[in-house]
């Protein structure tokens, strides 16, 4: 089989790069680069019977090209069917797919094994990235692995203390940045990438590797597309990941259809739902986001026009949701169905909820809601204590 081609493509003005070249925004025009493939052969729902529990079972639309994967066993996540959840809910089928299962405990594993491969084959000795948690704790386990020197900038006394001891157990070096993740992410875009490669969303590996969930769905859902896909948005890389995979999949000839993407932000940080709902052509200044859940507590996403346009493309909707609509919708998904997931991973739920009482979604609908981050990094239980001690206890 012919071995697949790659090259990096500006997303507006459409200048390539070679692949291996190290740029992250367009040296012409500033916008984003995405990770532009032409496959040698792609798989078919029979072909991958047999292959190897993880995302690289994919290996048609992934990169062949790489001297070394670094991987933990990423990917080929659970989706667990919930019918008491849909009853409640108010649609005809229910899915959470559990990316809390992942080696470090959320997708992002899925593009730091392609991230840190690249920078393996372009012979970096060190990485970096700007995180709310989850992107620090999973780049510090793969560089690890490849035996790279890892820092991380993250948002001083903001983040979950499970995923600050995860970034520390994986030897990385922490810095904390006064402000939010995107002070923190300024301060990383700032430096260039000329000591260390960066490795946040920015960098078009990353969609790469968080496009096979996109695949994963398909498959699990046995080659269909009827089903709406909901998930917390943040710097909206990774509702931006699941859209290229669909696209992929309609390219490649897999799928006719792709199916809509609801992103869900919460609503002290939700840019990207505000843009789209009041019909604006940017993103509107978001100086100081605020939110319980800490994993999506991002102002100005950097992937943005990505993410405007998955949504879009997809027919999909953007909506937001209260802190409190996030802590009623984890504790329903935790007692109703047995499955937990940190606070940003149970926003897609809560947003399903309102696009069901609002009419968007109607009743006769499948939805799957992505759970993207695992409950245990989370454990702050102030924050879901519905037991508030009664007086007199
Ligand atoms: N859910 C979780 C659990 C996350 O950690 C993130 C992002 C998102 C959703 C949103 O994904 O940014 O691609 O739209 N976390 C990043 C981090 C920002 O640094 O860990 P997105």
């Amino acid at each position: 089989m012919p071995r697949e081609e790659y090259v990096l493509v500006c997303i507006s003005c459409g200048e390539s790069y070679p692949r291996e070249e190290v740029v992250y925004r367009c040296r012409r025009c500033g916008d984003l680069l995405e990770a532009r493939i032409s496959p040698g052969g792609v798989f078919r729902l029979d072909t991958l019977i047999g292959r190897v529990h993880s995302m690289w079972r994919y290996r048609e639309l992934l990169p062949s090209f790489f001297n070394r994967i670094v991987s933990l066993g990423e990917g080929y996540t659970t989706l667990v069917k919930a019918d008491k959840l849909a009853k409640v809910v108010g649609v005809r089928e229910f899915y959470v797919k559990l990316e809390g299962l992942n080696p470090t405990g959320s997708f992002k594993d899925r593009g730091m094994s392609v991230g840190v491969s690249m920078a393996c084959m372009i012979g970096a000795k060190s990485v970096v990235c700007a995180s709310t948690g989850n992107t620090s704790a999973s780049l510090a386990a793969y560089a690890a692995r490849a035996g790279l020197e890892c820092q991380v900038y993250i948002p001083e006394g903001k983040i979950a203390w499970g995923k600050l001891f995860q970034a520390r157990m994986f030897g990385a070096k922490i810095y904390q940045v006064a402000g939010s993740f995107d002070d923190a992410l300024k301060r990383v875009m700032a430096r260039g990438g000329e000591d260390a490669y960066i490795l946040n969303s920015v960098n078009p590996w990353r969609i790469e590797g968080q496009k096979t969930a996109a695949f994963e769905l398909w498959e699990q859902m046995g080659g269909k597309t009827d089903y709406v896909v909901a998930l917390p948005v943040g710097n909206s890389g990774n509702i931006a990941a699941y859209w290229k995979g669909f696209k992929e999949l309609q390219e490649h000839g897999l799928i006719n259809d792709t199916p809509r993407l609801v992103g869900v932000q919460a609503e002290g940080a939700s840019p990207i739902a505000e843009m789209l709902t009041r019909g604006l052509e940017s993103l509107p200044d978001w100086p100081n986001p605020e939110t319980i859940a800490t994993a999506i507590r991002i102002g100005r996403p950097i992937n943005w026009k990505k993410g405007v346009r998955a949504i879009r493309d997809s027919g999909g909707t953007a909506v937001k949701a209260r802190d409190e609509e996030i802590l009623d919708a984890l504790r329903l998904l935790a007692t109703t169905e047995g499955i937990a997931t940190e606070p940003a991973g149970a926003t897609p739920i809560a947003g399903v909820k309102k696009l069901v009482e609002e009419g968007w979604l109607g009743r006769d609908e499948k939805v799957i809601c992505i759970a993207t981050g695992n409950m245990l990094k989370d454990t702050n239980e102030a924050l879901v204590s519905w037991n508030k001690p009664q007086k007199g206890d």
